[in-house]
């Protein structure tokens, strides 16, 4: 089936040295592991130290994102991101003045959000699993295909994360990697359905060749450093946008926009970004096209 629609790789700008050790596949700490009470309550009182801290930052800022108490505040910040933080990034090409002269002369709206037109699906809960790489990436096949005015439907995250070999699956993996696996192979996603989420690794189970499902044709991958309106032209040319970014002040989030808290680290978690506000919009280095 035809395929063609842009998805970056994103990667903000945020602050936070030494991010990639706990990324990595063979980092120590696991999701299963016991944590004492005392852990935890210590992990809590850091994280109400932290959430005093970001929350003076921009006071005055009508736009500043509110950081508090949720459901991540009792892990540290190397436990977070060794749980959730867990794609990697890569170094990319500049996007290209040719690909820029290619998108036609669209005006750019202040705000546009795909999930206005029905072309994404709901958002998922990657649980435990640092599956993130694994879950933008088949967010964008899923819109790409809608985008075509094919049926939205849920593909399945499980199969990109058991077969995709040149990845870890819940132990990691990158955006990249997953992308060229699905090109290079022509690999048919199947439905959610058919190849549902277990939160775990398991063994890649094959479909015959008669299987209905979801290829792609090709994608792109391009950096888009201070390039926000590119970026911008090319969510609303070809559809939502597979990017990575560093998340780690996401541990405390709570609602608002992120727009200063950035960090120079390393970009550690791969999302799907479906649209825009002006206003709002974030640093953005990186892109992928499908
Ligand atoms: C903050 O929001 C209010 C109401 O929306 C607006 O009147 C004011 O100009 C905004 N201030 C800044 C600094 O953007
Ligand atoms: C695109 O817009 C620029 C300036 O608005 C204009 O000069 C150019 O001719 C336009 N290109 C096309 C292909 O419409
Ligand atoms: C995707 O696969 C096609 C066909 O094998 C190849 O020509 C193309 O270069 C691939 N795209 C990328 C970005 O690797």
């Amino acid at each position: 089936m035809e395929l063609r629609a842009l998805r970056p790789l994103w990667l903000l700008c945020c602050c936070f040295g030494g991010g990639v050790r706990s990324a990595d596949p063979r980092a120590t700490f696991t999701a299963t592991e016991p944590r004492s009470r005392e852990r935890q309550a210590s992990a809590f009182r850091e994280s109400l130290n932290r959430h005093q801290y970001l929350n003076s930052l921009f006071p005055r800022e009508n736009s500043s994102a509110v950081y508090g108490i949720n459901q991540f505040s009792y892990l540290f910040p190397e436990e977070f991101k060794a749980i959730y933080l867990r794609s990697k990034s890569s170094r990319l090409p500049r996007y290209p003045a040719e690909v820029q002269t290619s998108v036609p002369n669209v005006s750019l709206p202040l705000r546009f959000d795909w999930r206005d037109k029905r072309v994404v699906t709901q958002v998922r809960n990657q649980q435990t699993c640092g599956g993130c790489w694994a879950f933008s990436v088949v967010s964008a096949v899923e819109s790409a295909y809608a985008i075509k005015g094919k049926p939205l439907e849920d593909l399945s995250v499980q199969q990109v994360i058991d077969c995709s070999y040149n990845n870890y699956g819940c132990r990691g993996g990158s955006t990249l990697n997953a992308l060229n696996w699905l090109n290079k192979t022509q690999v048919k996603l199947v439905r959610d359905s058919e190849y549902p989420f277990k939160a775990q690794n398991g063994l890649c189970h094959y479909f015959s060749d008669s299987q209905s499902g979801f290829s792609i044709k090709g994608y792109s991958a391009y950096d888009f450093s201070d390039q926000e309106d590119e970026m911008a032209e090319a969510l609303l040319t070809f559809g939502p946008l597979v990017v990575v970014v560093d998340a780690v002040s996401w541990q405390d989030y709570l609602g608002g926009i992120i727009q200063h808290h950035c960090s120079s680290g390393e970009a550690n978690h791969a999302v799907l970004i479906t649209g825009f506000d002006k206003i709002g919009i974030a640093d953005s280095v990186s892109a992928v096209f499908v």
